[in-house]
């Protein structure tokens, strides 16, 4: 089966299955995680979650942050569903979250965001980029580049090519997969000068073999 064409139709259909999908992998507690051992978290960040779903990615940064002692700053995130936004509503609405603004917006659209999206320490993205037709994934990743501030970091989960990917999230979630090597060029192209990859904790290792982590300064 092909990548998605449309992934507002995918994820407006299955953003319950979505969310039992990654709580049987325990994903959210791999990325709480990785995130408990980062040296880019630090009090009063601020943030983007590109492609933000419903909320997995900023709320296990959260909760990280909290658990270091440290203090969360202003939290912008975006995705192209609503149906994920609205779940991401519900979800902060119920834990009495404040200050994480959401919008619905399309990650090759960066220009459309209200201008004071920008100028961020760290901009975190999961699973989404897979979405974009593999030539764009490079656009995208110079776009987000752009809204970093000078020295601030890009973290970036995505999910890797091999035996177990192809079938469950290739097919099954009907997106691209990536090599490392094809990382690696389309970071250079975006302009980022050196990247890093990542690990998850030993606990969540096993993720590994569905994504990988990279770390890119701008
Ligand atoms: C697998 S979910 C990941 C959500 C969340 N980041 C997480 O890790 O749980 C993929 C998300 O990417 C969003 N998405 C796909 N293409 C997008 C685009 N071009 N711009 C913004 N979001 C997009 C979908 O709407 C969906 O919510």
């Amino acid at each position: 089966m092909k990548p998605t064409s449309d992934p507002v139709e995918l994820y407006s259909d299955r953003a319950d299955s979505y969310v039992r999908f990654v709580r049987f992998v325990r994903y959210p507690q791999g990325l709480r995680a990785y995130f408990l051992r980062s040296s880019l978290l630090d009090s009063e960040l601020r943030v983007l979650d590109a492609g933000c779903g419903t909320g997995i990615v900023t709320l296990a940064l959260r909760d990280a942050l909290l658990r270091r002692g440290l203090v969360p700053g202003p939290v912008h995130a975006f995705d192209l569903t609503p149906a994920m936004l609205e779940h991401f509503r519900d979800t902060l609405r119920k834990r009495e979250i404040e200050g994480i603004d959401l919008a619905q917006a399309n990650v090759l659209e960066l220009e459309r965001l209200a201008d004071s999206w920008g100028n961020y320490d760290l901009i975190v993205s999961a699973s989404m980029l897979e979405y974009l037709p593999r030539s764009r994934l490079s656009t995208a990743l110079t776009g987000l580049r752009s809204l970093l501030k000078e020295g601030g970091s890009l973290v970036l989960f995505i999910t890797r090519r091999n035996w177990l990917t192809r079938p469950l999230i290739g097919r099954w979630w009907r997106s691209n997969l990536y090599a490392k090597s094809e990382l690696e060029q389309a970071f250079r192209d975006a302009g980022f000068a050196s990247i890093t990859f990542g690990e998850f904790p030993p606990l969540y290792r096993y993720l590994a073999l569905w994504g990988y982590i990279i770390e890119a300064r701008r």
